[in-house]
């Protein structure tokens, strides 16, 4: 795979806070010339600021805009429609947790919105000239919630299970002409976004132990470098990724609802209860009682 990294431009989405800010240093550290993107212009400002700080003559330029919506993904691609992307880091992302029953619908829609349809959107966008340069990398973020099914995250567990899809069918469409596809599998890692689950999670048996995300940010690029297809961070992360694939999916399903499960001691996962007459429907237990 080749990579040109001075000189060339970089698009990092999410760079206003978390793994992004980090993927924008390491990238101004070899060079590149960054497009920052994410919501919050003064967080933007600031990860700006502390490139320039350790890189002072990389060239960065923010476009601050909502990636949920057509319009805010319109202005980024309007933004550099001038000039080749050697780099896009797809990382801007967040996630939601609590039974999908009773989960806010326009959150869900936007988390789909952000998490795969932007990311398709860009990769759609600089795929055809990397391929045509025979050079260039994408690195989608997606996560270790990926490699199984994620009761009470169930729609960002499944949007990162599209990350990794998508990103390893990239992988094997562009390898020939010399570009990366790499799909980035954190654990739970301390960033922004247990805080922007807007939920408490601390009582999960996964997101108790939040990894450093220096190590993660180096790991996805040291794996875009290599034109390496997934790389999951973190030998305990691997080896609970790559178990899943031994074990029954209903198996895995059950242990992931347990590792996830709410707070609410009364909360049981649904399960199926029949009617006098019959007829099945979705219940939950509270306190050995159906309701
Ligand atoms: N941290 C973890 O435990 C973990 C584990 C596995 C995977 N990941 C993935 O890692 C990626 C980076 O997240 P992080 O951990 O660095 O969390 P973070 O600190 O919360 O950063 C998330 C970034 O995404 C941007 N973003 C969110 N919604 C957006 C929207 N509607 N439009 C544009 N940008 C938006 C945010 O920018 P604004 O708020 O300024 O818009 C922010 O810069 C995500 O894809 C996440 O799913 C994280």
């Amino acid at each position: 795979m080749k990579i040109h990294y001075q000189g060339r431009w970089a698009v990092v989405t999410g760079a206003s806070s978390g793994l992004g800010q980090g993927f924008a240093a390491r990238l101004a550290e070899r060079g590149m010339s960054l497009v920052l993107t994410g919501r919050n212009k003064g967080r933007l400002d600031e990860t700006a600021r502390q490139i320039r700080r350790v890189a002072p003559r990389v060239k960065v330029e923010m476009v601050a805009a909502d990636l949920s919506t057509r319009s805010g993904v319109s202005a980024l691609l309007e933004h550099v429609s001038d000039r080749p992307i050697e780099v896009l880091i797809n990382n801007a992302g967040f996630g939601s947790y609590g039974p999908f029953a009773e989960s806010d619908s326009d959150r869900e829609a936007d988390e789909v919105a952000v998490d795969i349809s932007a990311v398709i959107a860009l990769a759609r966008a600089f795929l055809p000239g990397m391929l045509d340069r025979g050079s260039g990398g994408i690195l989608n973020v997606a996560s270790t919630i990926a490699f199984q099914p994620a009761p009470y995250q169930a729609v960002y567990g499944a949007s990162k299970a599209f990350v990794l899809s998508f990103s390893q069918a990239l992988w094997a469409e562009a390898r020939a002409a010399g570009v990366a596809v790499t799909a980035l599998c954190p654990g739970p890692t301390r960033t922004g976004f247990v805080d922007a689950l807007g939920a408490d999670v601390g009582h999960t048996a996964i997101y108790r132990r939040l990894a450093d995300p220096e190590p993660v940010i180096e790991a996805g690029l040291r794996a875009l470098d290599k034109g390496r297809a997934v790389v999951i961070p973190g030998l305990r992360n691997r080896v609970v990724a790559e178990s899943g694939r031994f074990m029954p999916r209903e198996w895995l399903t059950r242990v992931s609802a347990r590792l996830l499960r709410p707070l609410d001691p009364t909360f049981r996962a649904p399960i199926e209860v029949r009617n006098r007459d019959g007829n099945s429907r979705l219940g939950r237990t509270r306190l050995g009682s159906v309701d």
